[in-house]
């Protein structure tokens, strides 16, 4: 342990660190200072294998050459140009890219550069989606208990993680959620449990109770993600699909974390076979490599506002400094290579198996809660000791210790290896999670 660079007394204290007990990491830091493939390096050299691909970007795996030397070459060619009223070749070129993995007919990307702006970017569309067709009065949005949807003001009043939103007041009006679908009948299943379709008609509810000509959208992750891996139970989100359609409510797939392959198929939308009419991205867009978001639009909703617009004016007020940088959309090309050529998410696909078997054999360690699975993710959630999370906080730094890097939420460890992990490497990180929580 100790500084990245024990030459360089760097002190630790100018750095507010995010989501993180800073005095606790300061007197006691955990760094990593070089990455390759499936592992971490500590400062004294140490491995630890990544078993939640980072923060569920790294889908390629680390250090990626080709995408160093696509951002290397980038900065050398066209470093920045702004995205309001000019524009680079790669950013059309990206788009059209993605919307080669994106459901039929969701074929329009707006970039953004993170998966709270992607959000917060949706949100928008939807209300400006609802203005342009004369029905400004849809301004209530519904999202769902346990939900994480970043951190901007927008996803904050979406998300339904209560630590995320106590100390920020009461946020958006107008933001109501469904009930979460963890029920006590859906522990240890594997893939979507059988239990809880029925709780989409929470959404009927808030139909009912203000109207559904009053609501612009229904947001929900395909599967709840930073709250530990909480796969849809079957014909839930296909009810939700039939509310939003019966009362105009457009249906928003939070895929931040659920894109890109995590759910063995391009997106969530795909794996459980609904089309939602915006779905958000992030994260293995670039394989983590550079900031970058995206919204996923059907056509019809960027005709909608595009056609109502000016001849000559912004049709949509909406957009950053940096949207679809030149650097990030270089990475973002360089990752779709990836992905095409070494047939990324088909190996997701197909590991997919293996690795479920291996998280839910750690059922049989002692105080094991729940475990949950679909795709390349698993949530072991191991029974609280002391307050909420506690236990899980005191695993996370053992982990480091043992040689394993994953994501936790409270007392859930989140479990979302590379694409490119071999029997092997699930080996490990399943024996490692039985060496921390065994011991
Ligand atoms: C579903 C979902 N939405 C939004 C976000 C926020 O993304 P970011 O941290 O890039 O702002 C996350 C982050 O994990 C997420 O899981």
């Amino acid at each position: 342990m100790g500084h990245a660079d024990p030459q360089v007394a760097t002190s630790l204290q100018p750095f507010w660190m995010p989501f993180s007990p800073n005095k606790e990491f300061k007197a006691e830091p955990r760094m990593f200072v070089r990455a390759e493939g499936m592992y971490f390096y500590t400062p004294d050299g140490r491995p630890v294998i990544d078993a939640s691909s980072g923060l569920f970007c790294v889908a390629a795996g680390h250090c990626r050459r080709e995408i160093a030397e696509a951002v290397y070459r980038q900065l050398q060619t066209l470093d920045y140009t702004a995205p309001f009223l000019r524009a680079h070749p790669k950013a059309f070129e990206l788009a059209e890219r993605v919307a080669q993995y994106t459901p039929a007919g969701m074929n329009r990307v707006f970039f953004v550069n993170s998966g709270s702006e992607a959000v917060d970017t949706a949100m928008k569309v939807a209300l400006m989606y609802h203005r342009v067709r004369g029905q400004s009065q849809r301004q209530f949005f519904v999202a769902r208990e346990r939900a994480y949807h970043g951190v901007n003001f927008g996803g904050v009043a979406l998300a339904g993680m209560v630590n995320n939103r106590r100390a920020y007041g009461p946020g958006l009006a107008g933001v109501y959620h469904m009930r979460h679908t963890a029920l006590p009948e859906n522990k240890f299943v594997r893939g979507q449990p059988e239990h809880g379709a029925d709780l989409a008609n929470d959404l009927l509810r808030f139909c009912n109770l203000y109207g559904g000509e009053n609501i612009a959208a229904c947001f929900v992750e395909p599967t709840a993600g930073s709250y530990g891996c909480l796969p849809p139970p079957k014909g839930y989100l296909e009810l939700l699909r039939k509310i939003c359609d019966d009362h105009g409510i457009l249906l928003v797939f939070d895929e931040v974390i659920t894109g890109w392959g995590r759910m063995g198929a391009n997106f969530g939308a795909q794996a459980f076979g609904v089309t939602p009419d915006l779905l958000t991205m992030a994260k293995a867009i670039t394989n983590g490599a550079q900031p970058m978001g995206a919204v996923a639009a059907k056509q019809a909703i960027y005709d909608a506002i595009t056609d109502a617009g000016p001849q000559h004016g912004i049709e949509f007020f909406h957009g950053y400094t940096y949207s679809a940088h030149p650097a990030s959309c270089a990475a973002g090309l360089a990752m779709m290579d990836i992905f095409r050529d070494e047939k990324l998410i088909d190996r997701a696909a197909a590991m997919s198996p293996y690795f479920t078997d291996a998280m839910h054999a750690l059922a049989d360690c002692p105080g094991i809660a729940d475990i949950r699975s679909v795709g390349m993710m698993a949530a072991v959630e191991v029974a609280p000791v002391g307050a909420p999370g506690a236990r899980g906080h005191e695993l996370q730094k053992k982990l480091y210790d043992i040689g394993l890097n994953l994501k936790g939420t409270g007392d859930s460890l989140i479990v979302a290896p590379p694409f490119i992990a071999e029997k092997k490497h699930i080996d490990e990180i399943a024996d490692k999670l039985r060496e921390a929580l065994t011991g």
